[in-house]
């Protein structure tokens, strides 16, 4: 379930040619999108692609993994505003069809259970993208999140909101809340592709290793799903075992 590729580019160019080709033999297809750093390139590897090839991707279906609360769709800094400069704003999607929680929620509760719902109608995830925070979570599920939690109100954990300052220069400040899928629709999905690259995942991507499935790091769950893959560039998969990384390196993904 481990693979480590060379750089952050050689994994743009395997995740976009995976998306492409479950797109390619189902156009109706539900994605689990993810935002931050590490999907940058993927999804501008993602649009090249589509436009080179010519991919319908005007029948696919999105579920984003979160949103801050308290920032409108507007708000530059809110994922929903992330989505359309890194993606949606370069293909002819159906924006019907794309789906971010509201961080203005009049009742938050109620619209997260509306949104795990509203998953679960369209038939769950079929592949879902991840990235992993430097503490280990996946979606906005801090450590010790319970592993039976669905979609719900968070308050990032101090290191998550130091970790997401970068992308609010200024005196703009993180916000304490967000709405996050549970590990529950996460695991629900059918496929899960994680994404960790640099040296500042390395540490996490160890402990990942090491350790048996525990809600304090939540993305050792994923070793309980039967086709989740953890892609690493070398950088990430530096703290790992040599041993380890020499034989993942030699297996192609
Ligand atoms: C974002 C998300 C988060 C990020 C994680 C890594 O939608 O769900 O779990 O994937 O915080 O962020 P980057 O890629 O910025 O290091």
């Amino acid at each position: 379930m481990l693979h480590i590729f060379p750089d952050p580019s050689s994994i743009a160019d395997y995740v976009s040619n995976t998306l492409v080709e479950r797109i390619r033999s189902k156009p109706d297809v539900v994605l689990g999108l993810a935002t931050g750093a590490t999907m940058e390139p993927v999804y501008s590897r993602f649009v090249e692609k589509v436009r080179q090839q010519r991919v319908d991707v005007s029948r696919l279906t999105s579920f984003n993994l979160d949103e801050y609360v308290g920032l409108s769709g507007d708000h530059p800094k809110s994922y929903s505003s992330y989505m359309r400069q890194h993606l949606f704003e370069h293909l002819p999607f159906d924006r019907s069809r794309l789906h971010l929680p509201d961080g203005l929620a009049p009742d938050l509760d109620a619209h997260s259970h509306e949104y795990s719902i509203k998953v679960e109608r369209c038939g769950g995830i079929e592949l879902q993208l991840l990235g992993v925070g430097s503490n280990g979570h996946i979606g906005f599920n801090e450590p010790g999140t319970p592993f039976d939690s669905r979609c719900h109100v968070v308050r990032l954990s101090e290191r998550t909101r130091r970790d997401n300052s970068r992308f609010f220069e200024g005196n703009a400040v993180v916000p304490e809340f967000a709405i996050t899928m549970g590990m529950v629709e996460i695991m629900q999905a059918r496929e899960i592709l994680l994404v960790a690259t640099g040296e500042s995942k390395a540490h996490i991507v160890a402990e990942w290793y090491r350790r048996e499935v525990t809600e304090m790091v939540p993305f050792t769950v994923l070793k309980r799903h039967p086709r989740a893959k953890i892609i690493l560039d070398e950088a990430a998969a530096s703290q790992l075992p040599e041993q380890v990384q020499r034989t993942l390196m030699a297996v192609p993904a």
